[in-house]
């Protein structure tokens, strides 16, 4: 661990983190569900969920990794002194379950759950950083096809071969693109490429070189598509329909996408903050790191939006299509934009998503390679050329079925059998993107939750959180700070035991975390709990 690399300082651990992300969260998913649910009302609600949970979840992330130097598999591994409680009592809970399950009669899932049980039972919570990083290999093989079409499109718009009159031209040719499955397998392995390049160098010379250049190109290019966007005629009502609170649209649905989408643009429960805060000194504040990368990373979501609504607007098209906004109704929007320039303005759009795509790609990658360079102690290049290998492969499955099974048939019947045919879904991609989203992401984060506020006990990492940490923020009294008090003598004595910031966190990852995830969960998987 001695010679562990290190990020430069704070500024490139900034870049590289909020490079891990922005990406498609924020471009593709905030400005779609942000329209579907309300606008500026929708906003709110995510940046309550965003400093709730998605901050305080980030901490334990950047701390148990800067604390132990290793992946999360490791971390967990390192910091669980004995078998806990907790992780006894979880894997109890799913080998019961399991065996409910199988009772009755769902063999699949109820097999699944209770080798899960049982890994947990030998691993402890290292079982649940293995489920993170491979969940982040997994989270990759699909997000890369999604990339590559990024890339394909970014190419095709700067080549003036982008030009759909209509939306429903659009549309078609879309539809085309995802039913020629060697298109988009070439344009995947691309992605991948290019992914496995940026970390070629390392971490210092690879992710946080290439980051240091590639992020802030991303917020110019990302602010003069806004510039372009906004100052075309027509284009106010896609700024209100963007950020007009309608609190009339808010539904409890609403609210559960905003909380899933917090811990999606954040990159948070697959270890991937575990990762990147391995590598960070031990002078470097955690909290104002993860302050920082919340900021940049909520600004883009709200940057992307602005860039894009306005500009659907003043064209006069309609942007409740949900998804297809990028890959339709987008390229039609520019190519009606005046003077023939919409060739440029769209290729530079989806250069921008090209490198918030792939900085995303970045991360996920190297949460695999740390893992295989810690555990296995495999050199960097034989790592990255593992994990590629593997990530490419399985991501065929992926790019050969986005729209449907025609080309795996096999595989559709090999889980049709096992977890029952009603619960195969339309593709192996969108299998993919529902088991890592909705299931994956929160049980990481709970479990991350769960474990630092209970196994490695917040009194501890609140030691470690203080490290780094500008002497009198993490424990500052909030109330005095609050009500004007400071400068007075008895605060001297009394500013360790009332609401500080670090207690703050220390109650919201210990309680209400764990708690309001779990239900998320349940609520998400389809279980109802009342609203
Ligand atoms: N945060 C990335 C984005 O917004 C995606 C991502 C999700 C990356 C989960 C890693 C883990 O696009």
């Amino acid at each position: 661990m001695e010679n562990r690399e290190t990020w430069s300082g704070n500024f490139g651990f900034i870049m590289a983190t909020i490079g891990s992300a922005i990406g498609l969260g924020n471009v593709w998913k905030f400005p779609y569900i942000t329209g579907m649910n309300g606008g500026g009302a929708f906003v709110i609600v995510y940046i309550v969920c965003v400093l709730l949970l998605g901050v305080p979840v980030m901490i334990c992330e950047m701390n148990i990794g800067r604390k132990t130097g290793l992946n999360a598999y490791g971390a967990y591994k390192r910091l669980e002194l004995r078998r806990s409680r907790i992780g006894r009592f979880i894997a109890a809970g799913l080998i019961l379950g399991g065996l409910c399950l199988i009772g009755a009669g769902s063999y699949g899932f109820g097999t699944v759950s209770v080798i899960a049980g049982l890994i947990v039972l030998k691993l402890g919570f290292a079982a649940f950083g293995l489920l993170a990083i491979f969940g982040a290999l997994a989270i990759l093989s699909y997000y890369a096809v999604v990339g590559g079409w990024i890339v394909d499109y970014m190419f095709r718009s700067f080549s003036g071969n982008l030009n759909y009159s209509d939306v429903a031209s659009a549309g078609e040719a879309f539809g085309k693109l995802t039913e020629s499955p060697w298109r988009v397998s070439l344009f995947y392995v691309l992605f991948m490429v290019l992914c496995g390049a940026m970390l070629v160098g390392g971490v210092r010379n690879g992710i946080e070189k290439w980051s240091k250049i590639l992020m802030p190109l991303l917020f110019f290019l990302l602010i003069a598509v806004i510039v372009r966007s906004v100052t075309l005629p027509g284009s106010w009502p896609g700024v209100k329909f963007f950020l007009e609170p309608d609190f009339s649209k808010l539904t409890a649905g609403g609210i559960l996408m905003a909380l899933g989408q917090c811990f999606y643009s954040l990159s948070l429960g697959m270890g991937i903050t575990v990762t990147y805060g391995s590598y960070m000194r031990k002078n470097q504040d955690i909290f104002a790191a993860s302050f920082w990368v919340m900021v940049l990373d909520t600004l883009a979501a709200v940057l992307a939006g602005l860039a894009i609504f306005p500009a659907v607007f003043a064209m006069g098209f309609n942007p409740g299509d949900g998804p297809s906004l990028i890959f339709k109704i987008l390229p039609a929007t520019f190519n009606h934009f005046p003077g023939g320039t919409g060739w440029l303005w769209g290729g530079l759009f989806f250069l921008m998503l090209t490198i918030g795509a792939v900085t995303s790609g970045v991360a996920l990658l190297q949460n695999g390679v740390s893992f295989f360079q810690d555990q296995l102690k495999w050199s960097r290049m034989r790592s990255i050329a593992v994990c590629f290998c593997g990530v490419t492969l399985f991501g065929f499955l992926s790019s050969l079925s986005v729209a449907n099974w025609k080309h795996i048939p096999a595989v559709k019947t090999l889980i049709g059998k096992m977890f029952g045919a009603e619960h195969v879904p339309g593709s192996f991609f969108d299998m993919l993107d529902n088991l890592t989203s909705n299931w994956m992401l929160p049980i990481g984060g709970m479990v991350i939750c769960l474990f630092v506020g209970w196994v490695w006990t917040a009194r501890k990492a609140a030691r470690e959180l203080r490290l780094g940490a500008s002497k009198s923020s993490p424990d500052v009294n909030l109330i005095s700070l609050l009500a004007g008090f400071l400068g007075e003598p008895m605060y001297k004595t009394t500013r360790d035991h009332g609401l500080t910031l670090i207690s703050l966190w220390a109650i919201i990852i210990r309680f209400f975390a764990p708690v309001v995830i779990f239900l998320i969960f349940l609520r998400a998987v389809g279980v109802n709990i009342g609203f």
